[in-house]
Protein backbone atom coordinates (compact mmCIF):
# COMPACT_ATOMS: atom_id res chain seq x y z
CA UNK A 1 0.00 0.00 0.00
CA UNK A 2 2.80 2.56 1.20
CA UNK A 3 4.68 1.74 -2.15
CA UNK A 4 1.28 2.56 -3.90
CA UNK A 5 1.01 5.90 -2.30
CA UNK A 6 4.48 6.56 -2.96
CA UNK A 7 4.83 5.60 -6.55
CA UNK A 8 1.25 7.95 -6.99
CA UNK A 9 3.25 11.06 -5.54
CA UNK A 10 6.36 10.70 -7.55
CA UNK A 11 3.76 10.89 -10.96
CA UNK A 12 1.87 13.55 -9.19
CA UNK A 13 4.76 15.69 -8.36
CA UNK A 14 6.62 14.77 -11.76
CA UNK A 15 3.60 15.77 -13.42
CA UNK A 16 3.30 18.47 -11.71
CA UNK A 17 6.46 19.56 -12.21
CA UNK A 18 5.89 19.46 -16.03
CA UNK A 19 2.60 21.46 -15.44
CA UNK A 20 4.07 23.87 -14.73
CA UNK A 21 7.07 23.46 -17.12
CA UNK A 22 9.08 26.36 -18.38
CA UNK A 23 10.88 24.81 -21.72
CA UNK A 24 14.38 26.57 -20.63
CA UNK A 25 14.31 24.73 -18.19
CA UNK A 26 16.58 20.78 -18.10
CA UNK A 27 14.03 18.15 -18.26
CA UNK A 28 15.50 16.44 -15.61
CA UNK A 29 15.34 19.00 -13.50
CA UNK A 30 11.68 19.79 -13.80
CA UNK A 31 10.80 15.74 -12.84
CA UNK A 32 12.35 16.86 -9.42
CA UNK A 33 10.31 19.28 -8.53
CA UNK A 34 7.54 19.39 -6.02
CA UNK A 35 4.82 21.63 -4.95
CA UNK A 36 4.82 23.82 -2.68
CA UNK A 37 1.71 23.93 -0.47
CA UNK A 38 1.15 26.91 1.15
CA UNK A 39 -1.73 27.79 4.24
CA UNK A 40 -2.85 29.70 6.55
CA UNK A 41 -4.91 28.56 9.56
CA UNK A 42 -6.07 30.16 12.52
CA UNK A 43 -7.58 26.81 14.12
CA UNK A 44 -6.38 23.90 12.70
CA UNK A 45 -8.72 22.55 10.09
CA UNK A 46 -6.91 24.05 7.31
CA UNK A 47 -4.01 22.98 8.08
CA UNK A 48 -4.76 19.33 8.26
CA UNK A 49 -5.91 19.76 4.56
CA UNK A 50 -2.49 20.95 3.58
CA UNK A 51 -1.15 18.39 5.49
CA UNK A 52 -2.96 15.65 3.55
CA UNK A 53 -2.24 17.69 0.08
CA UNK A 54 1.59 17.43 0.74
CA UNK A 55 1.49 13.91 1.92
CA UNK A 56 -0.23 12.98 -0.83
CA UNK A 57 2.02 15.25 -3.65
CA UNK A 58 5.29 14.69 -1.16
CA UNK A 59 4.94 18.33 -1.70
CA UNK A 60 6.41 21.16 1.19
CA UNK A 61 4.47 22.65 3.86
CA UNK A 62 4.68 26.45 4.30
CA UNK A 63 2.58 27.47 7.28
CA UNK A 64 1.67 31.32 6.71
CA UNK A 65 2.17 32.78 10.59
CA UNK A 66 0.93 36.16 11.28
CA UNK A 67 3.17 37.91 13.30
CA UNK A 68 0.58 38.54 15.69
CA UNK A 69 -1.40 35.22 16.46
CA UNK A 70 -5.12 35.15 15.72
CA UNK A 71 -7.10 35.12 19.11
CA UNK A 72 -10.54 34.20 19.69
CA UNK A 73 -11.54 37.30 20.59
CA UNK A 74 -9.72 38.60 17.19
CA UNK A 75 -11.94 35.66 15.31
CA UNK A 76 -15.17 36.95 16.81
CA UNK A 77 -17.86 37.28 13.67
CA UNK A 78 -20.44 38.71 15.92
CA UNK A 79 -18.11 41.32 16.81
CA UNK A 80 -17.68 44.16 14.24
CA UNK A 81 -15.03 45.68 16.35
CA UNK A 82 -12.72 42.42 16.24
CA UNK A 83 -9.98 42.22 14.35
CA UNK A 84 -11.19 39.70 11.69
CA UNK A 85 -14.11 42.22 11.26
CA UNK A 86 -12.08 45.17 10.86
CA UNK A 87 -9.49 43.60 8.46
CA UNK A 88 -12.04 42.18 6.59
CA UNK A 89 -13.86 44.97 5.86
CA UNK A 90 -11.18 46.95 4.88
CA UNK A 91 -9.87 45.10 1.36
CA UNK A 92 -6.64 46.89 2.01
CA UNK A 93 -5.62 45.62 5.18
CA UNK A 94 -2.53 43.31 4.82
CA UNK A 95 -1.54 41.93 8.78
CA UNK A 96 2.06 40.94 8.97
CA UNK A 97 3.53 37.98 8.48
CA UNK A 98 6.19 35.85 10.06
CA UNK A 99 9.48 35.36 7.31
CA UNK A 100 8.99 31.98 5.72
CA UNK A 101 12.29 31.16 5.05
CA UNK A 102 11.37 29.21 1.71
CA UNK A 103 12.93 29.43 -1.79
CA UNK A 104 10.28 30.23 -3.57
CA UNK A 105 11.92 30.36 -6.98
CA UNK A 106 12.60 26.58 -6.64
CA UNK A 107 8.85 25.71 -7.09
CA UNK A 108 6.28 25.72 -9.63
CA UNK A 109 3.33 24.82 -8.37
CA UNK A 110 2.08 26.51 -5.09
CA UNK A 111 -1.03 25.16 -3.51
CA UNK A 112 -2.47 27.88 -1.33
CA UNK A 113 -4.50 27.31 1.26
CA UNK A 114 -7.07 29.42 4.03
CA UNK A 115 -10.38 29.71 6.19
CA UNK A 116 -13.05 31.21 4.68
CA UNK A 117 -13.82 34.38 6.36
CA UNK A 118 -16.66 36.35 5.20
CA UNK A 119 -16.81 34.27 1.92
CA UNK A 120 -13.40 35.72 1.34
CA UNK A 121 -9.66 34.80 1.79
CA UNK A 122 -8.27 35.97 4.44
CA UNK A 123 -6.23 39.30 3.81
CA UNK A 124 -3.28 37.50 5.58
CA UNK A 125 -3.20 35.99 2.30
CA UNK A 126 -2.93 39.05 0.28
CA UNK A 127 -0.23 40.34 2.06
CA UNK A 128 1.98 36.33 1.15
CA UNK A 129 0.33 36.77 -2.45
CA UNK A 130 1.71 40.67 -2.65
CA UNK A 131 4.98 39.60 -0.96
CA UNK A 132 6.84 36.92 -2.97
CA UNK A 133 7.26 36.76 -7.13
CA UNK A 134 4.50 34.67 -8.37
CA UNK A 135 4.67 35.45 -11.81
CA UNK A 136 4.49 32.42 -14.14
CA UNK A 137 4.02 30.31 -11.12
CA UNK A 138 1.01 27.61 -11.11
CA UNK A 139 -1.12 28.41 -7.95
CA UNK A 140 -4.14 25.93 -6.39
CA UNK A 141 -6.18 27.78 -4.16
CA UNK A 142 -8.01 25.62 -1.58
CA UNK A 143 -9.74 26.47 1.61
CA UNK A 144 -11.66 25.22 4.27
CA UNK A 145 -15.29 26.65 6.01
CA UNK A 146 -18.23 26.19 7.70
CA UNK A 147 -20.23 25.52 4.48
CA UNK A 148 -19.65 28.48 1.91
CA UNK A 149 -18.17 27.43 -0.97
CA UNK A 150 -14.87 28.84 -2.48
CA UNK A 151 -15.81 29.74 -5.23
CA UNK A 152 -16.26 33.72 -4.35
CA UNK A 153 -13.05 33.93 -2.63
CA UNK A 154 -11.00 32.00 -5.53
CA UNK A 155 -12.65 34.19 -8.07
CA UNK A 156 -11.62 37.16 -6.01
CA UNK A 157 -8.42 36.36 -5.97
CA UNK A 158 -8.01 36.35 -9.87
CA UNK A 159 -9.66 39.24 -10.20
CA UNK A 160 -7.21 40.75 -7.49
CA UNK A 161 -4.18 39.09 -9.57
CA UNK A 162 -5.12 38.80 -12.81
CA UNK A 163 -1.70 38.39 -13.86
CA UNK A 164 -1.26 35.56 -11.89
CA UNK A 165 -1.74 31.80 -13.04
CA UNK A 166 -4.84 30.40 -11.03
CA UNK A 167 -6.11 26.85 -11.41
CA UNK A 168 -9.59 26.06 -9.90
CA UNK A 169 -9.87 26.10 -6.55
CA UNK A 170 -11.30 23.17 -4.49
CA UNK A 171 -13.22 23.19 -0.93
CA UNK A 172 -11.73 20.79 1.33
CA UNK A 173 -13.97 20.32 4.20
CA UNK A 174 -13.63 17.05 5.70
CA UNK A 175 -11.99 15.06 2.95
CA UNK A 176 -10.38 11.84 2.94
CA UNK A 177 -6.81 11.15 1.15
CA UNK A 178 -9.15 9.21 -1.17
CA UNK A 179 -10.36 12.79 -1.78
CA UNK A 180 -7.08 14.59 -2.39
CA UNK A 181 -5.91 11.38 -4.18
CA UNK A 182 -8.54 12.38 -6.90
CA UNK A 183 -8.44 15.98 -6.98
CA UNK A 184 -4.87 16.21 -7.75
CA UNK A 185 -5.00 13.12 -10.30
CA UNK A 186 -7.80 15.84 -11.96
CA UNK A 187 -5.78 18.88 -11.49
CA UNK A 188 -2.63 16.99 -13.02
CA UNK A 189 -5.50 15.72 -16.32
CA UNK A 190 -6.05 19.79 -16.44
CA UNK A 191 -2.64 21.11 -16.35
CA UNK A 192 -1.85 18.09 -19.05
CA UNK A 193 -4.73 19.98 -21.38
CA UNK A 194 -4.36 23.25 -20.73
CA UNK A 195 -0.60 23.77 -20.60
CA UNK A 196 1.43 20.98 -21.88
CA UNK A 197 -0.74 20.79 -25.33
CA UNK A 198 0.03 23.57 -26.22
C1 LIG B 1 -13.81 35.59 11.06
C2 LIG B 1 -14.38 34.34 10.49
C3 LIG B 1 -15.24 34.41 9.42
C4 LIG B 1 -15.77 33.24 8.86
N1 LIG B 1 -16.59 33.34 7.76
C5 LIG B 1 -17.09 32.21 7.21
C6 LIG B 1 -17.91 32.28 6.06
O1 LIG B 1 -18.18 33.33 5.47
N2 LIG B 1 -18.43 31.12 5.59
C7 LIG B 1 -18.17 29.90 6.18
O2 LIG B 1 -18.66 28.89 5.71
N3 LIG B 1 -17.36 29.82 7.24
C8 LIG B 1 -16.81 30.92 7.78
N4 LIG B 1 -15.98 30.82 8.87
C9 LIG B 1 -15.63 29.49 9.40
C10 LIG B 1 -14.25 29.03 8.92
O3 LIG B 1 -14.09 29.20 7.52
C11 LIG B 1 -14.02 27.54 9.23
O4 LIG B 1 -14.23 27.29 10.58
C12 LIG B 1 -12.62 27.09 8.80
O5 LIG B 1 -12.61 25.70 8.59
C13 LIG B 1 -11.57 27.45 9.84
O6 LIG B 1 -10.31 27.06 9.33
P1 LIG B 1 -8.99 27.13 10.22
O7 LIG B 1 -9.22 26.18 11.39
O8 LIG B 1 -7.92 26.62 9.32
O9 LIG B 1 -8.81 28.52 10.66
C14 LIG B 1 -15.44 31.97 9.42
C15 LIG B 1 -14.58 31.91 10.52
C16 LIG B 1 -14.04 33.08 11.04
C17 LIG B 1 -13.11 32.99 12.20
Amino acid sequence: MNKIILTLAAVMTMSFAACAQNNKREKNMQTEKKPLVVYFSATGTTARAARMIADVTGGTLCEIVPQQTYTSDDLDWNDKQSRSSVEMNNPDARPAVKDTKIDFAAYDVIFIGYPIWWNQAPRIINTFIESHDLKGKTLVPFATSGGSGINNSAEELKKTYPDLEWQKGKLLNGVSYDDIRSWVSDLVKNCDKTKISK
